[in-house]
């Protein structure tokens, strides 16, 4: 399988047997991104990180991931110190990008810009979230996380609750889980349902989601229940917001009603959706899927640059 200049745009790009395959080569990175074992596979590369949103674990993973098999990282991570501020295009900046380095990382607050980036390059891009659109290595790892977890990602009842309307994880997620025929049900304040669109798709690909306002019914016989934050700086109107936080939160008495081999997933950042008591249980995985993003960006870096060994 060749995946040497690819662009990782979205999930949508990849065939059930690509996603295989990456899992399954991001599970023999797992002792280099621990630091257990050292690589110099990404040697005398050099990759962009252009952040013009925040972020912590996306960006910090992706630099771990180079860092840790010998490559190196330029870039920025406030647009506000770059000639952005003095009116250049996202086009002349990926220009620039692309002449000074061998791979490019970009998220940025408008849907569709990683796809116009990677029109822009001949060097591989990689959309690190763009807009309320993808976040495909997030979806990676988020399936990286439940198959190394249950051992499968096919026949798993998975909940998707919060803000499906706005949260491009889930998005992402909702078609990767139906193209492996998993059970999905959806949790949601009513205005922010998961698009028709995403619905639809599911379908496309064999699965009917369920959808309720019942947190305590959906999580009963659930295997993985993911949770995403109700995100604030997507809605465009403040009431809008005001009227949804903290429609559902995840805490100790929810788990009475879960099974013991129940696993709580979320993308993170968490801002009170979760509960930290819920920290200590053995439900709560979602720091060690943050983790997983070093495994599965280091696979797909040197999947993209070409030097799989
Ligand atoms: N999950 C995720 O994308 O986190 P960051 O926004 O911190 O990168």
């Amino acid at each position: 399988m060749n995946f040497k200049g690819k662009d990782i745009i979205s999930i949508k790009d990849f065939s059930k047997k690509e996603i295989n395959y990456i899992l399954d080569y991001s599970k023999k990175m797992l002792d280099y991104a621990r630091g257990e074992k050292y690589s110099d596979l990404l040697k005398g590369k050099l990759l962009s990180s252009l952040f013009f949103e925040p972020s912590t674990r996306t960006r910090l993973s992706f630099e771990s991931a180079v860092n840790r098999l010998g490559g190196r990282v330029i870039g920025f991570a406030d647009p506000a110190a770059t000639s952005q501020k003095k009116g250049e295009s996202l086009a002349d900046t990926i220009r620039m990008a692309d002449s000074y380095s061998d791979v490019i990382v970009v998220r940025h607050p408008q849907e569709g810009a990683a796809r116009l980036a990677a029109e822009f390059a001949d060097a591989p891009v990689l959309n690190a979230g763009d807009g309320a659109g993808r976040h495909p290595t997030q979806c990676l790892l988020d399936l990286f996380t439940i198959y190394t977890e249950k051992k499968r990602i096919s026949k798993n009842k998975v909940v998707l609750l919060g803000d499906l309307k706005y949260g491009r994880t889930v998005h992402s997620l909702a078609y990767a889980l139906s193209l492996y025929g998993a059970e999905l049900t959806f949790v949601s304040p009513e205005s922010l349902k998961m698009p028709k669109e995403v619905v639809q798709e599911c379908k496309e690909l064999g699965v009917e989601p369920k959808h309720t306002s019942s947190l305590e019914k959906a999580v009963k016989d659930a295997d993985v229940l993911y949770v995403t934050r109700i995100q604030k700086e997507r809605f465009p109107d403040a009431e809008e917001y005001n009227r949804v936080v903290g429609a559902y939160r995840v805490d100790v008495d929810l788990l009475k009603y879960a099974q013991d081999n129940l696993i709580i997933m979320h993308p993170l950042p968490r801002v009170n959706e979760i509960h930290p008591e819920v920290d200590k249980t053995p439900h709560a995985i979602y720091f060690k899927q943050a983790f997983n993003g070093v495994p599965v960006r280091m696979a797909l870096l040197s999947l993209v640059l070409g030097v799989k060994k």
